[in-house]
C-alpha cells in the first residue's frame, strides 16, 4: 500500500515537470513538494509506520522520487537561467549600425575671435599679453593717467563707481588703467611691451555703443622710442587686421596721459576711401587712440622720463569685429542670441 503511494507519487512527480513553463513555477514546485510540508517530504515521514519487511524498497522508491525529482529541477533550471541570459543579450544588443546621435557644435564667440586676432598679431611682433582686473581705482584708472580729480577729460568716463566707494573704485572706463598697473609691477623700471585686451564701462546706449565693449591697450617703453617706432607699428597692425590696402592717416588730438597725441584713422573697409555712408562720405574712419606717454605719467609710476620714453594706443575691439564681420548693432553682440552666435560657425578659415 505504501509502495502503491510512492508510485503514484513519481507518476505525478514526472507528469507535472512537463508542463513547467518558467522559473516562478519551478519555484513554486519546489515548495509544494520539498518544503518542510511538502508532498515528498510528507511521504519520506511515512517510513514510521511501514512494515520492517517493506521499509527498504519503501526508502529506496521514495529515493527515486526524490532524485528524480532533483534531477528534473536542476536541469530547468539551468535550462531557464540560460534562456533568460540570451534573450537579455538579444534585448541588449547595439546595432553599430545605427546613426550616431549628433552632438551639438558651439561656434566661437565673434569677440573671442577678433581678440585672438589682435592677439596674435601683437604676439608676433614680440609683445606680452597682459591682464587686468575689471575692478579697478580712480588711482590707477585715472590720477596715475594724468587725469586728477576734477578734470573734465574724466567727464566721458566718470560712470560706473562701486556701492560705497564712490571716487574709490569703480569698473573700470579703459583699459590704459593697464598702463599704469604693467609699469608699477615692473619693478627694475627697464622696458615694457604690452597689450591688455578686456571688458571696459561706460554709461553709453546705442546702436554703436554699449554700457560694456571691449579694449585693447598697447604700451612701449625704451631708451630712444619715438613717434615714428608708434607710426610703423600702428601701421603694420592696421594692415595686418585689416587687409594690405589699408592706408592709416595721424590727426593730432589730445589725451592726458599722451604728449603728444593723436587719433588714427584707417581708409573705409567699405567703400575703400571713395567715400559711402558708413565712413559718412569722407573715405577714412577712426579706429585709435595714440601717443608718447607723458612724462608725468612715466614719473608717476617710477620711471624716469629723462633716460625713457614711450608710446601707447588703445582702441575699440568691437568695432574691429563690426567692421570685419559685417554686424551693424553692437547690442547683438552682447545679447547672447544664438540664431547671432550661430553665424560665426566655420568661420575660421575665411
Ligand atoms: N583710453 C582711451 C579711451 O578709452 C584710448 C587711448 C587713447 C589709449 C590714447 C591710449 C592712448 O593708450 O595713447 O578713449
Amino acid at each position: 500500500m505504501y509502495n502503491e503511494k510512492v508510485e503514484e507519487l513519481l507518476n505525478e512527480v514526472k507528469n507535472i515537470f512537463l508542463s513547467v513553463k518558467d522559473k516562478t513555477e519551478l519555484e513554486s514546485l519546489k515548495q509544494e513538494y520539498l518544503s518542510k510540508n511538502g508532498k515528498i517530504t510528507q511521504i519520506n515521514s511515512l517510513i514510521k509506520e511501514v512494515p520492517n519487511e517493506e521499509k527498504r524498497e519503501f526508502g529506496m522508491k521514495v529515493n527515486e522520487v526524490k532524485t528524480y525529482f532533483n534531477e528534473e529541477y536542476e536541469r530547468l533550471n539551468s535550462e531557464f537561467e540560460l534562456k533568460a541570459i540570451n534573450e537579455k543579450l538579444e534585448s541588449e544588443r547595439i546595432d553599430i549600425t545605427l546613426p550616431g546621435k549628433k552632438v551639438k557644435r558651439g561656434s566661437k564667440h565673434p569677440m573671442s575671435r577678433i581678440q585672438e586676432e589682435f592677439e596674435d598679431i601683437f604676439i608676433s611682433m614680440g609683445y606680452t599679453i597682459y591682464d587686468g582686473p575689471e575692478i579697478e581705482s580712480d588711482e590707477n584708472c585715472f590720477q596715475k593717467l594724468n587725469l586728477p580729480k576734477g578734470h573734465p577729460a574724466r567727464d566721458a568716463q566718470d560712470t560706473f563707481y562701486l556701492k560705497d566707494e564712490y571716487e574709490k573704485f569703480l569698473i573700470r572706463s579703459q583699459t590704459s588703467t593697464a598702463q599704469v598697473r604693467a609699469m608699477e609691477e615692473n619693478k627694475e623700471k627697464g622696458p615694457l611691451r604690452i597689450v591688455c585686451p578686456g571688458k571696459v564701462y561706460r554709461r553709453d546706449e546705442d546702436a554703436t555703443h554699449s554700457h560694456q565693449f571691449m579694449q585693447i591697450e598697447g604700451l612701449v617703453i625704451d631708451e630712444n622710442v619715438s613717434m615714428a617706432d608708434l607710426k610703423g607699428t600702428l601701421e603694420v597692425f592696421c594692415k595686418k587686421i585689416l587687409g594690405e590696402k589699408t592706408q592709416v592717416r595721424f590727426r593730432p588730438s589730445f589725451f592726458p596721459f599722451t604728449e603728444p597725441s593723436v587719433e588714427v584713422d584707417v581708409t573705409c573697409f567699405k567703400c575703400g576711401g571713395k567715400g559711402c555712408s558708413l565712413c559718412k562720405q569722407t573715405g577714412w574712419i577712426e579706429v585709435l587712440g595714440a601717443g608718447m606717454v607723458h612724462p608725468n605719467v612715466l614719473e608717476m609710476s617710477g620711471y624716469d622720463s629723462k633716460k625713457y620714453q614711450g608710446f601707447a594706443f588703445g582702441t575699440g575691439m568691437d568695432r574691429f569685429a563690426m567692421f570685419k564681420y559685417g554686424i551693424p548693432d553692437i547690442r547683438t553682440i552682447y545679447g547672447n542670441d544664438i540664431r547671432f552666435l550661430n553665424q560665426f560657425d566655420r568661420k575660421d578659415n575665411e
